[in-house]
């Protein structure tokens, strides 16, 4: 005689439908997320740490002590040119939302957005209609600029001059010769102070939705550790991440980011609702980058590869005449050690 079976307390593991059934009853209708660079890509940005396609592998022509430099305070503080020399090819003025930035806007839209977190600074999320008050930019925006030294305000109209042309744009107060730096946060420089409020809306969330980050850089990375106990995670992502997929009530959707919510808004019975989002939303930022003169013939932006190679051979250069300098004083120097050997004056 065969044993009877033994009752099961194992939960039914959490699937995108069944994270979806309970959004749509009302169960979940506090959603926290946090985003980074791959929700952009679509919309022409590349990520940093993608092999080949990301920015950090593409700035090797640069030869900086490290990737991140370029991004780093102290570096920029006395080299602000390669920044500048990429920052024309990642200002978001002709960039349009992805269909993962409407999705947060719908998430919104229907009040299910506790918060979000992003780690990006091109204001997309905005731009596809999510409340700013409902966005904390942990790394900046593009939205103001300051002197580097001074801290002094910087006009917008040359800061979108400045960007266009690839130059760095200098202070304009008196005796400052600062760099102008976007409001962005650089490696060495304090998130915004209102990370540490924020946070405190994590526990409060009954699911969390990480997309698009490799979550690498701290603090961010530690986000998607802050929900209460047995609260459900979702990762939207090409690959996996710090320990998403590890707990119970995980769910990974491992490919595109924009797939991946439009698999997400099926589930929802979204799917319609969401490509119209997004063709609205893109239709809107067109028209406004045409009337603000951004778009046209140049509307995709500066190529990245040619800028970086612009840049990098201009730095050649410097270190070239720097190089013919130091040659030259050499020859002049023992050429004068030879005269004074040989009792001669030595030549001014
Ligand atoms: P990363 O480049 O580190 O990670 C991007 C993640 O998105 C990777 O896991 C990619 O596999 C994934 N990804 C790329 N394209 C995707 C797509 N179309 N669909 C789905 N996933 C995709 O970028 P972040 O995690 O955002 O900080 O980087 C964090 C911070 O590091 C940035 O804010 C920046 C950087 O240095 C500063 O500069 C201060």
């Amino acid at each position: 005689m065969s044993n009877p079976p033994i009752p099961t307390t194992a939960k039914p593991k959490n699937t995108i439908q069944s994270i979806a059934d309970r959004i749509k009853t009302n169960q979940i209708t506090r959603i926290i997320v946090l985003t980074g660079a791959g929700i952009s890509t679509s919309a022409g940005i590349p990520d940093f740490r993608t092999p080949k396609t990301g920015l950090y592998d593409r700035l090797a022509p640069l030869k900086l002590p490290s990737p991140e430099s370029i991004f780093h305070i102290s570096y920029f503080s006395h080299s602000p040119e390669p920044f500048y020399a990429i920052a024309q090819a990642r200002h978001p003025t002709t960039l349009k939302p992805t269909l993962s930035h409407a999705f947060l806007a719908l998430l919104a839209k229907k009040n299910l957005l506790h918060f979000l977190f992003t780690q990006n600074i091109d204001g997309l999320e905005e731009d596809a209609g999510v409340p700013a008050e409902k966005i904390l930019w942990t790394h900046g925006n593009w939205k103001d600029q300051h002197c580097s030294k001074c801290k002094s305000a910087y006009p917008d109209n040359m800061m979108r001059k400045a960007i266009r042309a690839g130059d760095v744009p200098y202070c304009l107060a008196p005796k400052c010769d600062g760099a102008i730096k976007p409001d962005v946060v650089f490696f060495g420089e304090s998130l915004p102070e209102e990370f540490d409020e924020k946070v405190k809306l994590i526990p409060e969330a009954d699911l969390m939705i990480v997309m698009g980050t490799s979550l690498r850089v701290a603090p961010c990375s530690g986000i998607q550790r802050m929900m209460g106990p047995g609260v459900p995670r979702v990762l939207i992502n090409m690959e996996r991440c710090g320990d998403m997929g590890s707990q119970d009530g995980d769910v990974c959707i491992l490919g595109d980011c924009d797939e991946g919510v439009s698999e997400f808004a099926e589930a929802l019975g979204w799917g319609d609702e969401l490509k119209a989002l997004w063709e609205e939303v893109v239709a809107v930022k067109e028209a406004k980058a045409k009337i603000d003169g951004n778009g046209g013939e140049d509307e995709d932006g500066p190529d990245l590869d040619a800028c970086i190679a612009k840049m990098a051979a201009q730095m050649d250069e410097r270190l070239g005449i720097s190089k013919g300098h130091k040659k030259m004083l050499e020859s002049h120097l023992s050429d004068k050690f030879a005269r004074m050997m040989a009792g001669s004056r030595p030549a001014s």
